[in-house]
């Protein structure tokens, strides 16, 4: 694959790159059609990286299907697709990691530690094989948008970030590759979790400027239904992920839920201003 990247800088080709965990579903498409777009060349990489996982997540059980992967990708286009194996990404024990303090420090970096260390590393890595111009990644997982984001400035990395929106089910429920762990029930009670993101932005165009009073509402609407517990329910600053008290500029509502097994995030982006 590196050389493979190299050969593509050489000839001038641009790169589009999408990493993921695989299980593609239609919002890692929308990703790879917009790099299909901007770029010579897409590459996608497929690998399912164990050092995002905390001891009791759910890296054994993370649903894999590389067929019909492969058979997504040549719809969408791509020229290639790199599956390395965990021995091929990890050797040896790796040494260095690469870490975004501050802001992995809030919302789900609280109750996954380590998390954000992993994904940092593990797209490093992917960068420095892969060479891309451009990565993209989707808006559900904002905090990971914007973290790697902020290594790439900080790191003066010449690649351009592009995030994505969010692409939903007819019924509201955010795409997820975990969304495959939901039971028809908890499938039924996740659709609070846009339901709420609705909510939240009704009452912003109503004139709410209190955090805690959507924080408060949405939390009440999710905890209503069955099969649902909060992790957290948070309005803050949608660029430093910081507590605000008023919504005076453009701030993130995230959330995160347990439904049954599965740890599900949905976000909005309240008081935008473009
Ligand atoms: O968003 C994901 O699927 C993963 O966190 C990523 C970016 C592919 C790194 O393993």
């Amino acid at each position: 694959m590196h050389s493979h990247s190299s050969r593509l800088h050489d000839q001038g080709d641009r790169i589009g790159f999408v990493p993921t965990m695989g299980y593609l579903h239609e919002g890692h498409l929308s990703l790879m059609r917009q790099a299909r777009k901007d770029n010579h060349v897409l590459v996608v990489s497929v690998f399912v990286n164990p050092t995002q996982f905390g001891p009791n997540e759910d890296y054994d059980a993370y649903p894999m299907d590389l067929e019909k992967d492969t058979s997504m990708l040549r719809e969408v286009g791509c020229d290639v697709l790199f599956t390395p194996s965990t021995e091929e990404m990890y050797p040896v024990r790796v040494a260095t990691t690469v870490s975004v303090p501050g802001l992995t420090d809030r919302l789900c970096g609280v109750s996954r530690p380590g998390h954000f260390d992993g994904v940092t590393t593990v797209v490093n890595k992917l960068f420095n094989i892969t060479r891309p111009h451009r990565a993209y990644f989707g808006l559900k997982d904002y905090q990971q948008y914007r973290v790697i984001k902020r290594m790439v400035t900080d790191l003066d990395m010449d690649i351009e970030i592009i995030g994505l929106p969010t692409v939903r089910e007819p019924d509201g429920l955010a795409m997820s590759s975990r969304n495959a762990y939901l039971s028809a029930k908890e499938r039924e009670s996740a659709l609070s979790l846009s339901r709420s993101l609705e909510v939240a932005s009704e009452m912003v165009a109503s004139g709410e400027r209190n955090p805690a009073a959507i924080e408060s509402r949405v939390k009440e609407l999710i905890e209503s239904q069955p099969f649902l517990s909060v992790d957290y329910v948070s309005v803050v600053d949608a660029e430093e992920l910081t507590p605000i008290r008023s919504l005076d500029r453009p701030a993130l509502l995230a959330l995160a839920i347990h439904a049954g097994g599965a740890r599900l995030v949905d976000n909005i982006v309240l008081c935008k201003t473009d």
